[in-house]
């Protein structure tokens, strides 16, 4: 039984499909073009499955942070896949990850889904079983593929949304103090994708748009209480990538410089539950996560859920 209160990022990987696809290119499809998505999202391109399956993108991602990690995967002892949309019901994505990466086949691998808050709802739940477990490690992903789920006729949606997965390998530490917000408002109009007949994505964008710009800035307030800190003492905010306007009016109302906020939606669009792992991932193959950084996390979407965490590098 562990009893540490901190946790740490030890490793983090992330993966993208090749095909990309611009906002000229969808252009061709929708009645769109690149400037309105590129003024009212900031989003540039996203990359979409060809071959790939959900599960392909997460052992990609998976093995990269656990290559990062410089640990062996038998050191593992549970795997969460935060996604919308499993490549089957049954198996999990997880029970994948753990036969194609090698992980011990004593753990508990399994999904969970809390949309775009997914890879942070997993970060907190791993924290409670790894206090319960005999191995050091727990392996969190985030991996979506939404391009199966977009109608290529709807210009509200389909402009957003990218497939990636992202990775991350944590321990708790005594060292690196962790806080965490999760919340949920149950709502199934805002926001839908369901299972059956029309299994699309719909939204109102609006209404999501407001939720976002003032639960996040809420939620990084309060990680800043619990933590005692104020928001000049953090050195990254990583925010869900759905909107560039969102991130700024986040980043006006924290009274922050846009530039401490990692911004990559130009490049992957929305990616849910990937969207914080790929950020955090690309943020230290660039070399801007350094030893002591402290770093909030913040984001929203269906549930209607949101999150928000403090981390130590
Ligand atoms: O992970 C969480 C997931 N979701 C989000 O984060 C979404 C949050 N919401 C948003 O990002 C924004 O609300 C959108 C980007 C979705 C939409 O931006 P908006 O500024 O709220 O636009 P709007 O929905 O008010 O639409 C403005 C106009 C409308 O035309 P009319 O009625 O003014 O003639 C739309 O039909 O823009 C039109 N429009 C488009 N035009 C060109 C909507 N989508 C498009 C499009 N291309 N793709």
């Amino acid at each position: 039984m562990q009893v540490k209160d901190g946790l740490r990022i030890v490793g983090l990987g992330h993966y993208v499909p090749d095909n990309t696809v611009t906002n000229d290119d969808l252009s061709k499809i929708v009645d769109t073009n690149d400037e309105w998505i590129a003024t009212r999202t900031g989003i540039r391109k996203r990359h979409f499955v060809t071959t790939e399956r959900n599960q392909d993108m997460a052992i990609a991602a998976a093995k990269m942070a656990i290559k990062d990690a410089g640990i062996d995967p038998l050191e593992i002892g549970a795997c969460i896949v935060a996604t919308i949309r499993p490549d089957n019901m049954t198996p999990a994505v997880a029970c994948m990850v753990q036969k194609e990466v090698g992980l011990p086949t004593e753990i508990p691998c399994f999904d969970i889904n809390a949309a775009c808050s997914g890879f942070m709802y997993g970060v907190r739940v791993m924290r409670g079983m790894l206090m319960q477990s005999d191995k050091r490690y727990g392996l969190v992903i985030g991996s979506e593929t939404l391009s199966k789920v977009l109608n290529m006729e709807d210009r509200g949606t389909c402009i957003l949304f990218g497939d990636g997965a992202g990775a991350a390998v944590i321990e708790l530490s005594d060292d690196h103090r962790y806080f965490s917000i999760l919340g949920t408002k149950g709502d199934d109009e805002v926001l839908v994708c369901p299972n059956d007949g029309d299994r699309f994505v719909r939204m109102n964008g609006q209404e999501v748009f407001k939720f976002a710009v003032s639960t996040a800035p809420d939620t990084i307030n309060q990680i800043l209480d619990m933590a005692g800190l104020s928001a000049d003492d953090i050195d990254h905010y990583v925010c869900h990538q759905a909107n560039l306007r969102i991130i700024s009016s986040v980043a006006k109302k924290c009274k922050q410089s846009i530039d401490k906020f990692y911004v990559n939606l130009d490049e992957y669009g929305n990616t849910s539950s990937a969207s914080i792992p790929i950020a955090l991932s690309e943020m230290k193959q660039k070399g801007l996560l350094k030893s002591g950084d402290k770093v909030v996390c913040a984001g929203f979407g269906g549930g209607l859920t949101w999150c928000g965490a403090y981390f130590e590098i």
